[in-house]
């Protein structure tokens, strides 16, 4: 038994400041730690699929270096568009390079894998720095290529901040440039599970023939909206997390919630 829990879109703002102008989204934080810090059994890992910081400011990653702190598992990310890379790494080297480590030709793009009890984690990263949509560059897709082949038959998760398939929230879909050379990767290895997050819903899906995934965001709920420019607002609740719990070559994703008094308000616009 694998217990991997992941957490995504935490938009970590600088102390004092709340995101959106509305959300403690590092009090969410603390508040998530010190529950998954209590699980029973305990998470063997967590990956974070992005936006760690709301606008990559320095400060954020110090006071989300802080609050990580406390959580006494390997711990993994990603980054997402809302990040800086050069301010991400300087804070959370502890968590960088993920896993077997960043290779110089991949550069400035963070990517590696690990083995964690049965799973094994790959984490690619497809964020285009300035843009808000995602994209697989050259030099990422032929590592992912070469990761997913290094161990056939392991049950496999693979982690990015961009899923690479519609949502049907227009605001969100921006194109996700050669999503073609990604679907036929992982078509390639249809019983990896591709874990996402950026979309801030909690969604299953089936894309390339394999399960794929996104996480909600800690904090920040999109409101659905399937109608032109849909997918621009939020509401606040209680904090979501994913727990991917693997039972022999089962992966079960459970999307869960930290337990306590959460006031539910909003909607918000982004
Ligand atoms: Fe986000």
């Amino acid at each position: 038994m694998t217990l991997i829990g992941q957490i995504s879109d935490l938009h970590i703002a600088q102390p004092g400041r709340p995101a959106y102008g509305e959300i403690d989204t590092g009090y969410y934080l603390q508040a998530t730690v010190d529950h998954l810090s209590g699980l029973n059994p305990p998470l063997d890992a967590l990956v974070i699929t992005g936006d760690l910081a709301h606008d990559g400011e320095p400060e954020a990653y110090s006071s989300l270096a802080r609050i990580l702190g406390r959580l006494k598992v390997p711990i993994f990310l990603v980054p997402g568009n809302h990040d800086r890379r050069s301010a991400m790494v300087a804070d959370l080297s502890p968590y960088y390079p993920p896993g077997s480590g960043q290779e110089q030709d991949l550069a400035p793009y963070l990517c590696g894998g690990s083995t964690v009890g049965s799973a094994r984690l790959i984490f690619f990263d497809g964020t285009r720095e300035g843009f808000h949509g995602g994209g697989l560059a050259p030099q990422v897709a032929a590592w992912l290529k070469g990761a997913l082949c290094a161990q056939p038959g392991v049950p496999t998760l693979v982690f990015t901040h961009h899923p690479p398939f519609l949502s049907g929230l227009e605001f969100m879909d921006e194109p996700y440039l050669d999503s073609g050379l990604l679907a036929e990767i992982m078509g390639a290895h249809q019983s990896a599970l591709l874990c996402c997050g950026h979309l801030h819903r909690g969604l299953a899906t089936v894309w390339a023939g394999g399960p794929a995934m996104v996480c909600p965001s800690l904090a920040l709920n999109m409101e659905l909206d399937f109608l032109p420019g849909g997918g621009n607002a939020f509401t606040v609740g209680a904090p979501a997390y994913v727990l991917h719990h693997l039972i022999g070559d089962t992966i079960n994703t459970h999307f869960c919630q930290a337990p306590g008094s959460w006031p539910f308000d909003g909607p918000f616009g982004f």
